[in-house]
């Protein structure tokens, strides 16, 4: 039998990233497996957050306008770090809203409803949120999602074959509305393929890409898509409720706003306080009232850790964990466990996800153990930046 505890700690040894652990706050015999539904809070972004709160407490409504980091241009600060995060020009990145609002907000103002274009693929796996709220829309539009929401089925329950999703791309589709990663199985879709094959069709590509921002290096402006929302409290380890990210490829700059609000303005005109509005012409006019400075915060913290550490040395360190994590499981796990997360690297995410009847019980008893994964109708254990101790968990699970 391998002897997985010596290898992992040789794989610790070599580990580029593992000073970052002592950023973050784990707790003693405790292992964290869950960075994808909730990242961990580091040092840093603690302290961002008490910054902001000094400021509040010295500075009061000059808060807005002075310090370090006015709240008036937070968000517009911040999405420079975030456009670099996933590959885009700074004008086409905001912090804002939460993620399903930013659904909301990008395709309402990308009006793709037009020209007989009256239909949106999406897949049965995907998010609840995502499919309430493009239901919404459609009704909004008067059309009725029983007809109009196309969603491409699964067919082995987990995961989503590209193929299926592209025989589904016909000229009466306005929209086709996908995740980066699927949130259960973790399996990486194509973006850039799906996107050619939408746009040949000339339908726009919005991705749900909040499992994987973060996590895995992107290339949105490169690759085309129309736009993509986040959230910020899984890989990017901003806090429960972290103010989310949208990203609109600046060929649809500039964009008229649907859900318009004064956050929008072209900043040099926003405390004219005119009725007529003069909105910025990058992706901050998608932003509606006041930012959430307190749920921002955290941002200054862990999105400069994840610079510092680079997307592309994480991506590495997250597929060498899976990786161990899968050869582990093959050979010491055998109680009727299914493996439902693709294996191979370039159409998985950053967690690995195994099937099992009794999976709400495992879970439980893990927790018990003191090894925190996550539960979604199948037991899953995922990747967190800063969790390396994977081995302990196995050792104590068989
Ligand atoms: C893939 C995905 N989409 C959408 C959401 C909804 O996000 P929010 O509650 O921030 O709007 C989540 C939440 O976990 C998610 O995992």
């Amino acid at each position: 039998m391998t002897n997985f505890l010596e290898k992992a700690r040789q794989l610790d040894k070599q580990d580029p990233l593992k000073d970052l652990k002592k950023e973050f706050y784990l707790k003693e015999d405790s292992y964290y497996f869950d960075g994808n539904s909730l990242g961990l809070l580091s040092k840093k972004a603690e302290s961002a957050v008490f910054e902001i709160l000094q400021m509040w407490k010295d500075n009061q409504i000059d808060g807005w306008t002075e310090g370090e980091y006015p709240w008036f241009t937070l968000s517009e600060k911040l999405s420079e770090q975030m456009a670099q995060v996933v590959g885009a020009k700074k004008k086409e990145v905001i912090i804002t809203g939460q993620t399903t609002t930013n659904l909301h907000q990008l395709i309402r103002s990308l009006r793709p409803f037009k020209d007989g274009r009256t239909k949106v693929i999406v897949n049965e796996l995907e998010f609840p949120s995502d499919i309430y709220a493009i239901s919404a829309i459609l009704e909004e539009q008067g059309l009725d999602p029983l007809q109009h929401l196309i969603s491409v089925k699964s067919k082995d329950g987990y995961t989503i074959a590209t193929e299926d999703i592209i025989s589904e791309l016909k000229d009466d589709v306005a929209l086709l509305l996908m995740p980066s990663v699927l949130y259960r199985s973790g399996q990486l879709l194509d973006m850039k393929k799906l996107t050619e094959a939408a746009h040949k069709k000339g339908i726009l590509a919005v991705f749900d890409c909040s499992h994987s921002v973060g996590c895995i290096p992107h290339d949105f402006h490169n690759c085309g898509i129309d736009a993509a929302f986040w959230c910020t409290y899984k890989y990017l380890n901003g806090g429960p409720g972290a103010v989310a990210g949208l990203f609109i490829h600046e060929k649809h700059l500039p964009i008229k706003a649907a859900l318009a609000g004064w956050f929008g303005s072209d900043k040099s005109k926003q405390f004219d306080m005119a009725h007529n509005f003069t909105p910025a012409d990058e992706a901050g006019s998608l932003q509606s009232g006041t930012p959430h400075i307190l749920s921002i915060a955290p941002l200054i913290g862990s999105l400069s850790i994840t610079l510092e550490a680079g997307i592309q040395e994480i991506r590495e360190k997250s597929l060498a964990l899976t990786d161990f994590l899968m050869e582990i499981a093959k050979e010491l796990l055998d109680f009727n466990f299914e493996y439902t997360t693709p294996s191979l690297a370039n159409e998985r995410g950053g967690h690995i996800s195994l099937s099992h009847p009794e999976a709400a019980r495992i879970c439980k008893a893990l927790k018990a153990e003191g090894v925190i994964s996550d539960f979604r109708f199948q037991i899953a254990f995922y990747h967190s930046t800063c969790t390396c101790s994977i081995i302990y968990f196995f050792f104590r699970c068989v």
